[in-house]
């Protein structure tokens, strides 16, 4: 594994690598054992949108690994004035030990690494979201203990987490449900790996079918960053498309409620089921610094 660009490119023995450093480091963290595997090395952070979690989680999380992280918006890269990307790569390999990039073409985060000569890991695009998925089924095997029979339900914008939580909950064996809209279903490459897994699979655009017996429900923004003009459009298709009580009901008792965040209460999730799950969605967000530091030091140490 040099790069981490998408969940399409990890094996499942690599996922799961990943997930027991990630484990290993959260168990030092809790108990103050020192982990600087990085000690010395710098990672350049891109940033071409808003960010609260990537941002804090891989910062503070390269301190922890005793290395040097550095923000850059690329509101003041020259990359963000038309520097080609190619150029960009080759000049940021000869600084730095590491880039993280959130962009919105996934091309640009694979161009970085195709010119680059350090490890890129991919923060976000359009297209999908790997360190959060990473963090998502080490929430899901924490609270569950394994992914053994376990059935993901995804609610929702076939969209950068929809992609990424298809391949990586089907990669690590568990069966995999999609409810969206007919005219926002996930895009082909994606449709095809799933297809790939059999029986595992299922595309409905009926939320309730979706949530059958599910072990985990997981749900996103109905208008991602940079489909704020569409927000109008895109509230009136999704309506429905909700996680609340009753979709609740479909699901197994013991089910379990994800949600990257930022979330829109009472849009894709009300407050009550929100609220409910709050242990289980804020675990989540811890866990993006502890399986971000594994990826880091899988790649970098
Ligand atoms: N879930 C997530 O990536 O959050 P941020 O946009 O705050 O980084
Ligand atoms: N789908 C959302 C995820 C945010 C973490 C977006 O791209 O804005």
């Amino acid at each position: 594994m040099k790069h981490l660009l998408k969940m399409l490119d990890l094996s499942t023995e690599e996922i799961i690598e990943i997930l027991n450093l990630a484990d290993q480091l959260k168990y030092e963290l809790k108990h103050g054992i020192p982990h600087p595997h990085l000690k010395g090395k710098t990672l350049g952070m891109i940033f071409q949108k808003a960010s609260t979690r990537t941002r804090v989680s891989f910062e503070t999380g390269m301190y922890q690994l005793g290395g040097y992280p550095l923000f850059l918006s690329s509101n003041d890269l020259q990359i963000g004035r038309g520097e080609p990307v190619q150029d960009t790569a080759r000049v940021l390999s000869r600084y730095l030990d590491g880039i993280m990039i959130r962009t919105f073409e996934q091309k640009e985060v694979e161009d970085l690494a195709k010119y680059g000569s350090i490890p890129i890991i991919n923060g976000l695009t359009d297209f999908c979201h790997p360190c959060q998925v990473l963090a998502d089924l080490m929430t899901i095997r924490e609270f569950k203990g394994s992914f053994d029979g376990l059935k993901m339900c995804f609610i929702g914008d076939g969209n950068n987490m929809a992609n990424s939580l298809i391949v990586g909950c089907l990669k690590v064996g568990m069966s995999v449900a999609i409810a969206c809209p007919n005219d926002y279903q996930p895009p082909k490459e994606i449709l095809d790996f799933a297809k790939g897994c059999g029986s595992k699979f299922e595309l409905t655009d009926k939320p309730m079918q979706a949530a059958k017996n599910a072990d985990v429900l997981i749900t996103d923004v109905w208008a991602s960053m940079g489909q704020e003009g569409e927000a109008e459009k895109r509230r009136k298709a999704f309506a429905g498309y909700q996680i609340n009580d009753e979709l609740m009901a479909q699901a197994k008792a013991d089910a379990m409620v994800l949600h990257c965040l930022p979330a829109h209460r009472e849009e894709e999730i009300t407050e009550k089921v929100f609220e409910a799950h709050a242990n289980e969605i804020f675990e989540e967000a811890e866990n993006r610094l502890h399986a971000q530091k594994a990826v880091m030091v899988k790649l970098m140490a």
